[in-house]
Formats: structure tokens, sequence, C-alpha cells
């Protein structure tokens, strides 16, 4: 199966598939169409872009080779390969229009291909567009995207693959690679515990460092917490990703100084419980990291302190 011979529409030009229709382009693969559905799109039926070089994401609309906006049933006919970029809860939906205009009646020497990039969700999503004899596959790019579209955003990103056939996952590799990004394989029931692990990683990340902004406006009385606490907070996530959790640990638990944690578990009694709890449970995560270079006694001590506390 040849890349280069697709003719690829992306359905719902959001967040990642405004970057996804820049990337094709950068890659110098081809963007026949651009789902969408609004019936009464501005742009429907125009152009976008001036094709390369330029490309959708550089030359302006209404340009002659840029791809066409279309209603999802008509993406049907316009492409090849499909790669919906729609909500997650809106793939299965969007997947049946498709199927239900009958996708692959383009004159193509390649086999028709839908792919979804839901982190989460299974391949099944797909099933409409599988039982037409397509086929499906599933490429998620482990990175978030804000909609800025930039054609590198997919530089250097882990993309997880995702098929039931090795025809079909090669494939994923080969797109994914050809994107600029890393791929590996992950088998479809374990996109759940998959994606828990994205949502920590960034999504919980960024709620915690919210709470640290909180706590550091009340402690100076001032509105930038933010900038105050961005150099350690940039410094620890390289740091992390540099040298690996327990290299990067400091603090109060990484030194065993069970009075400083004693003193703010004091403090954290006066903040909301999920923001002792999420102390507690994560300083656990942290002794655990920092047991090795602590002594046993004082190993003990930090436990009972975070798991029973003090006025519990
Ligand atoms: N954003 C990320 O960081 C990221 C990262 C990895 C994977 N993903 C995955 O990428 C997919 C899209 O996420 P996103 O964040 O890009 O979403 P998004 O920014 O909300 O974009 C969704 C797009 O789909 C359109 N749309 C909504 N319902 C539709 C329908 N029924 N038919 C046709 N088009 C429809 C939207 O149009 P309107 O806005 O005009 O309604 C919009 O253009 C999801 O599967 C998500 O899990 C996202």
């Amino acid at each position: 199966m040849k890349l280069d011979a697709y003719h690829f529409a992306v359905i719902g030009p959001g967040r990642l598939g405004s970057t996804l229709i820049a990337a094709l382009d950068e890659a110098g693969l081809t963007v026949s169409a651009i789902g969408t559905h609004h019936e009464d799109d501005a742009g429907l039926g125009g152009r976008f872009g001036g094709g390369r070089p330029g490309g959708p994401g550089g030359g302006s609309p209404g340009g002659a080779a840029g791809p066409l906006h279309v209603r999802v049933a008509d993406a049907a006919l316009e492409a090849d390969a499909w790669w919906l970029t729609v909500p997650d809860d809106d793939i299965f939906a969007v997947a049946g229009q498709l199927a239900a205009a009958g996708p692959g009646r383009r004159r193509s020497s390649c086999p028709p291909l839908a792919i979804h990039s839901s982190g989460a969700r299974s391949l099944r999503l797909l099933r409409p567009l599988q039982e037409a004899g397509v086929l499906t596959l599933c490429l998620h790019p482990l990175q978030t995207f804000s909609g800025d579209a930039r054609p590198d955003a997919l530089a250097g990103v882990a993309c997880a693959v995702t098929a039931d056939e090795e025809r079909v996952s090669a494939l994923g590799d080969e797109l994914a690679a050809r994107l600029g990004m890393r791929p590996f394989r992950l088998a479809d029931e374990r996109k759940p515990l998959y994606h828990l692990s994205a949502a920590v990683a960034a999504n919980l990340m960024v709620a915690l460092e919210s709470e640290a902004v909180r706590l550091m406006n009340e402690a100076t009385g001032r509105d930038d917490g933010l900038q105050l606490l961005a150099p350690l907070v940039s410094t620890a996530t390289a740091n992390v990703v540099g040298k690996g959790p327990a290299a990067a640990l400091t603090g109060p638990v990484a030194r065993g100084d069970a009075a400083t944690v004693r003193a703010h578990l004091r403090l954290l009694a006066r903040q909301p419980a999920r923001v002792a709890e999420a102390y507690r449970s994560l300083s656990l995560e942290a002794l655990t990291l920092a047991a090795p270079r602590l002594d046993d006694e004082t190993v003990r001590t930090l436990k009972t302190l975070l798991e029973e506390g003090e006025g519990r």
C-alpha cells in the first residue's frame, strides 16, 4: 500500500484536525477534502489554502489546489483515506454517515482506510466503515494540541498505533513516521489504561499546578503565583523527563525531613480536603522513590505521618 497514492479527507478541522491538515501537506501527502458538519459553512464547497508550497496552513482560501471543504457525506466520495478528528463521542456516528455515503467509490488503487485518533476509545468505533470494506486504524499522537496548527507540531511525538491486521498496523507505522512521529504498537484493550496514564501525566499535572498557584497567591498576597513558580515548574519537569522520577525528586520527603512534612500537614488541615489528600497520596509515591536513599527509621516515620498523620 502506497501512502503517496492516498487522497486524505480530514473530518473535523478542530485542534488536532487542523494540525493534521498542515502536517499531511508538509509531508507531501494529498489532503483532498476537509469534512465539516456545518451545512451553512461559509467555506463549504470552497477550497482552502493554495496547495504547496504554502499549503493549507499557509495559502489563502480560494486557491485552486487546496483541499475542498465538504459535508461529511460528500467527503466519502472525495477521498480514500478518512481521518476522523471529531470529538470521541461523535466518531461512531460520523463513521456511520461516511459508510452510508458509500466510501471507496473514488477511482483509486488504494484500499480505503479510516483512522480515528482517540486515545481512550476503541478501534471498534469505526465498525460501520469496517463493515463497508474499509481498513480501520487508530493513530493517537501522545501530545496536546491547542489549535495553532504548526506543521511541525507532530515532530518527535510518540504515536500509538492500533489495528487488527498486521498490514494495517504497518501502514499506520509508516504514516505516523512520515508525519515525523515515533510510532509504537498498542493493543485495543490497553487503550483505556494507556489514556489514564496520559491524563495523569498531563491533565492532573495541570490541575496540581493550579492548586500550587492558589497556595502561592495566598502565601504572598499577590496574584502572580504562576510567574513566581514558573522556573521551578520548568526545571522540575525538565529533570523528570531528562533524569527519570527518582533522580529528579527533591524536597522534604526526598531529604527525609519529617519536621517540614509535619508542618505541611498542619497547614493542609486549613485547605480543601482534596489538597491534603493529594499531598498525602503523592508524597507516599515520593517516599517510594526516595526510600533507597533514606534510613529505615526515617522511612517508617514519614510513612506513618503520611498514612495516619497528626490530628487525623
Ligand atoms: N486536542 C488534542 O490535544 C488531542 C490529542 C490527541 C488526540 N485527540 C483526539 O482528536 C480528536 C479531536 O479532538 P480535538 O481536541 O481536535 O477536538 P476539537 O478541537 O473539538 O475539534 C473537533 C472538530 O470536529 C468537528 N465536529 C464536531 N462534531 C462533528 C460531527 N458530528 N461531524 C463533523 N464534524 C464534527 C468540530 O466542529 P465545530 O467545532 O465547528 O463543532 C471540530 O472541527 C478526538 O478523538 C481526540 O480524542 C485530541
